[in-house]
C-alpha cells in the first residue's frame, strides 16, 4: 500500500522557496531501483529513456521504443512507490501527430506512470495541450535534448549565447502555457536555469543547471557509480557500485575456483532415511 503519496498537484505547487527544500529526482528502470530510490526519500522517480544508454548498452536514447518504456515503466509500478513515477516518451512517439502522442502516452500511463515527459519547446505545444486534455500529465524537457542528439551534434551545453538563452527562455513559458506541471532544464549555464526558475510558476527541476532551481535530477547509475567511461561534469558520485559490484563479483569467482562455495549450509541435504542407499544406475 502506498503511504504519503507524491502527486502530480503537490509537485506542480512546488517551488523551492522560503523553508520549502528543493525535489529530488532521479531514474530508475526496474524494481530493485525503484525500491531503493523510494526508501531514500525521492520525490519523483523518472523511468528515463536513459534506460538505452544505462542499461541496454546504446550510445544515445533513440533506440527505446514505447514498448520499452512500458515494459520497464511496469517493473518500478509493481513497486507501488510512494514517490511520482514519472515515465519518458521516447524518440518518435510524439513527433509523428498528436494523435500518435496520445495513444503512446496512453500506454505508458497504463504501464504505471503518472505523468509523461518529453522534450521540446515551443514545436511541441500542440502535443502538450492534446495530452493534458487527454488528462494525461505532462513534464517538459528543454536545454540538452538527448533526442536531438544529431540535431546538436553531440552532448552538449545549450544556451551558451543570450540569443539561444532567450530562445529557451521562450520555449520554457510557452510549454508552461501549454499546461506542463514541471520542466527539466538539462545542461544550461546555471543564470538561464536561475532566470528560467524566476519566471516559472511551475517547479524547474535541473540536470547540470546549477544550484536555482526547483529541485534536482540526477541518473541512477550515474549517482550510484555504475556508469563506465565518460562522466559529464554535472555529475556527483555518491557511490561506488560498479567497482564494489566488481569485487563481490571476483569473490564469488574466487570461491568457485577453489571449491568454497557452495559449503553444506548453502547446499540442501536430502533426508538421511530417504539417501542412506541411494544409487542409480541407467537403464
Ligand atoms: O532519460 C533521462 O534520464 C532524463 C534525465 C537526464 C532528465 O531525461
Amino acid at each position: 500500500m502506498k503511504t504519503n503519496r507524491m502527486s502530480v498537484p503537490q509537485i506542480r505547487a512546488h517551488k523551492a522557496v522560503g523553508s520549502n527544500p528543493p525535489i529530488a529526482m532521479v531514474t530508475a528502470y526496474d524494481a530493485p531501483g525503484a525500491r531503493m530510490a523510494d526508501a531514500a526519500g525521492v520525490d519523483i522517480i523518472l523511468v528515463g529513456d536513459s534506460l538505452a544508454m544505462v542499461v541496454l548498452g546504446y550510445d544515445d536514447t533513440l533506440s527505446v521504443t514505447v514498448d520499452d518504456m512500458a515494459y520497464h515503466t511496469k517493473a518500478v509500478a509493481r513497486t507501488a512507490p510512494g514517490a511520482l513515477i514519472v515515465s519518458d516518451m521516447p524518440w518518435m512517439s510524439y513527433h509523428t501527430g498528436v494523435r500518435d502522442a496520445v495513444k503512446n502516452a496512453a500506454t505508458l500511463i497504463r504501464a504505471g506512470a503518472e505523468a509523461v515527459k518529453l522534450e521540446g519547446g515551443a514545436n511541441r505545444v500542440d502535443v502538450i495541450r492534446a495530452l493534458v486534455d487527454a488528462e494525461i500529465p505532462v513534464m517538459g524537457h528543454v536545454g540538452l535534448t538527448p533526442q536531438s542528439v544529431h540535431t546538436f551534434g553531440g552532448f552538449s551545453v545549450q544556451a551558451k549565447t543570450s540569443d539561444a538563452a532567450k530562445k529557451m527562455l521562450d520555449d520554457v513559458l510557452a510549454i508552461e502555457d501549454a499546461g506542463v506541471f514541471s520542466v527539466v532544464l538539462e545542461a544550461v549555464p546555471d543564470v538561464v536555469a536561475a532566470r528560467a526558475t524566476e519566471l516559472l510558476k511551475i517547479p524547474t527541476i535541473g540536470i547540470g543547471a546549477g544550484p536555482n532551481c526547483d529541485g534536482q535530477v540526477l541518473v541512477f547509475h550515474d549517482l550510484l557509480g555504475l556508469t563506465f567511461g565518460h562522466r559529464p561534469k554535472f555529475v556527483r558520485r555518491y557511490g561506488a557500485l560498479g567497482e564494489l559490484g566488481v569485487k563481490a563479483l571476483e569473490g564469488y569467482v574466487h570461491d568457485v575456483k577453489i571449491k568454497s562455495f557452495p559449503s553444506a549450509k548453502e547446499a540442501y541435504q536430502g533426508s538421511e532415511s530417504e539417501f542412506a542407499d541411494f544409487t542409480y544406475e541407467p537403464k
